[in-house]
């Protein structure tokens, strides 16, 4: 019998590689809460966020040469979650507890640290690979932000493109009321958009990013459950918006983005603009997915679709898949072509 699968079989960014440092750091993903401190070969390490002795949250307490101390009465656990010091024992090494606190895998990749809440023998899986980071010829622009809603509505809006034109009005994109042709496809849990012959619907980054109007490559992805990754072409210039979506719980997602670009010459100087422009961006985001997830909160998610929504219908089937414990790899392949005015 093999195991359903689950949510915490995926991985999830549990913070930024440079944000652990001598202090324990405290998050909650799917409900779990989890502390976080670097052992003594500065390999970060998990636990889950709960004194075995009484209960305090161990991140509370303080690292002490790659081993946290518990805030109450001061055992110390090392980066297997055994204790290794009662304080109170004095140096009796024979009263310690053969228990140790329960453990996560973690990962540390593309300066983030990956949690792992629990292994599936029957779906492995790895820590998305975030595109072109560190690569020669690309720079990135890191950035997090809260959202209040949940991962799935999250994920639609980062590649949801009729709303661009509204929540972005001019910043990032103006109403052209444009034809847009969509290859949509479904396969190998991801969805795949590929638009086809969009021009010059950028807003006033046009001038930069595309002054002849060139035909733009655009191609979105989402891959089952949390993260999407948008990517622009024009001609030799490319622009990467990778978002890793981390559930806190049903109503809040930490996200975690990258903006990754290849600029030629102008890549060191693009950086400020580009980090100011994107976090502008992602604010109007903020707002819009606030504002539905009140309602979602009072109504229920009840949703219509238009045309161009298949795209997140598919992205929900892969999500309901997961939901209900099977595979989203195993789902028929869709493809599909649509067409939508923005
Ligand atoms: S609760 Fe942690 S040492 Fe007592
Ligand atoms: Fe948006």
């Amino acid at each position: 019998v093999k195991s359903p699968l689950d949510f915490k079989n995926f991985w999830y960014v549990a913070c930024q590689s440079n944000e652990l440092k001598g202090q324990p750091l405290a998050r909650r993903i799917l409900h779990e809460w989890i502390v976080l401190f670097r052992d003594d070969h500065q390999t970060a390490i998990a636990l889950q966020d709960r004194c075995l002795h009484r209960q305090a949250q161990l991140s509370q307490g303080q690292c002490r040469k790659g081993q946290i101390q518990c805030p109450y009465h001061g055992w110390i656990y090392n980066g297997e979650g055994k204790v290794i010091t009662i304080p109170s024992e004095g140096d009796h090494l024979e009263k310690l507890p053969p228990t140790k606190a329960k453990k996560y895998l973690t990962r540390e990749q593309d300066g983030l640290i990956f949690v792992q809440l629990l292994e599936n023998p029957d779906y492995p899986t790895t820590p998305f690979k975030m595109p072109h980071f560190n690569e020669a010829g690309y720079e990135t622009v890191s950035l997090f932000n809260i959202f209040e809603n949940n991962v799935l509505n999250c994920a639609e809006n980062f590649i949801d493109v009729p709303h661009t034109v509204f929540v972005h009005n001019k910043i990032f994109r103006k109403s052209l009321n444009q034809k847009v042709t969509a290859v949509v496809e479904r396969k190998n849990s991801s969805v795949v958009v590929n638009y086809l012959g969009e021009t010059s619907n950028l807003g006033w980054f046009s001038w930069f990013l595309n002054p002849r109007s060139e035909p733009i490559e655009h191609i979105d992805t989402y891959y089952a459950p949390n993260v999407t990754s948008v990517k622009y072409g024009f001609g030799k210039k490319e622009f990467w918006i990778s978002s890793q979506c981390v559930p806190v719980d049903d109503h809040q997602t930490f996200v975690y983005t990258y903006l990754t670009f290849k600029f030629g010459f102008f890549n060191k100087l693009a950086k400020p603009f580009v980090k100011y422009q994107g976090q502008s961006v992602i604010n109007q985001d903020i707002n819009a997915l606030n504002n539905q997830m009140q309602v979602i909160k009072k109504y229920g998610a009840l949703f219509l679709n238009s045309t161009a929504d298949i795209i997140h219908q598919y992205i929900e089937s892969l999500y309901h898949e997961i939901s209900a414990g099977r595979n989203p790899q195993n789902i028929s392949p869709q493809k599909t072509e649509i067409q939508f005015w923005i």
